[in-house]
């Protein structure tokens, strides 16, 4: 009797976690699987390919602060191109409005303060 109880209980609570694990879960595996290359996992985009594309270092708050949602968006979905150099593709065809919006509060919490 009392440990089925446990076992509800922890299932109840495995159950409670979920939506909100699930959400982040994807958010991770979204950047994982497009973003991580150049940017990196830690965001600092000190990565062999993000060297090459000259990514800058989303826990740096001085680049954070130059950057707005409208343009991160924007940049994130129809691509950048500086200095006549493509440095990202354009993600329309691939990520939804969503998941950008996901994926930039994602990179604001790579900033450190300092
Ligand atoms: C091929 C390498 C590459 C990949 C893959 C890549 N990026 Fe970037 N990204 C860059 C580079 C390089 C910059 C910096 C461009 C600059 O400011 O000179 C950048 C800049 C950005 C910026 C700042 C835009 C702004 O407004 O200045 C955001 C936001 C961003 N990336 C998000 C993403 C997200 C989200 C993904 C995955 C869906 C992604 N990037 C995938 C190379 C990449």
């Amino acid at each position: 009797m009392n440990k089925s109880i446990t076992v509800l209980i922890a299932v109840l609570f495995i159950f409670a976690q979920y939506p909100l694990s699930g959400e982040m879960g994807d958010v991770t595996l979204i950047w994982s699987k497009n973003c991580q290359k150049c940017h990196g996992k830690d965001g600092r985009g000190n990565t062999k390919a993000g060297k090459m594309a000259k990514a800058k270092d989303f826990t740096d708050a001085d680049y954070q602060d130059t950057l707005n949602e409208e343009d991160m968006h924007k940049n994130v979905k129809e691509g950048m191109i500086v200095d006549g150099k493509k440095k990202m593709k354009p993600y329309a065809d691939k990520l939804t409005d969503e998941e950008i919006t996901a994926l930039i509060c994602f990179i604001r919490e790579f900033r450190k303060e300092g």
